[in-house]
């Protein structure tokens, strides 16, 4: 991250409400062939939370990833500006993003903070701009 943009500073508390949520979202993930349950939490600037599961399909490759399905439960909420995402999954380790949950999330948040962990990890941290360097984004279309 570029020292003009500083990674926010978040308490325990909030980030760990957060991964609350998105344990919560993992719980209802629809995943029938990976067994893979993964939520996530879609902070809005005002702190309105949008919570996201994987949704899987027996054509496999139409499969949603629970950061899509957070991000587009968001837009459709009037949301387009975001503090930071929470990911948990039901797998021991911390997982991040796939390639293209990170490129729709950055069309809104090249920057947006991420929170991930496991089921029993610790919390690992991130940013868009470090999981996604050199994005190609709506700028580079004007
Ligand atoms: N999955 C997510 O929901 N988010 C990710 O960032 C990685 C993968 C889901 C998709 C699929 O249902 C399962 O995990 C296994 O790939």
């Amino acid at each position: 991250m570029s020292a003009s943009s500083p990674v926010p500073q978040f308490s325990k508390d909030e980030i760990e409400d957060w991964l609350r949520v998105a344990h919560a979202a993992a719980q209802l993930a629809y995943s029938p062939y990976s067994n893979v349950r993964v939520g996530a939490a879609l902070v809005g600037a005002d702190g309105q939370v949008y919570s996201g599961c994987n949704v899987e399909n027996a054509s496999y490759g139409l499969t949603i990833c629970a950061e899509r399905s957070a991000i587009t439960r968001a837009i459709v909420s009037g949301e387009r500006r975001f503090r930071a995402i929470a990911i948990a999954t039901d797998r021991p380790h911390a997982l991040f993003p796939c390639g293209a949950c990170r490129q729709v999330l950055a069309e809104f948040a090249p920057d947006l903070p991420v929170f991930t962990q496991g089921r029993a990890s610790e919390i690992a941290r991130s940013t868009l701009a470090e999981l996604l360097p050199k994005a190609f984004l709506p700028k580079d279309l004007r």
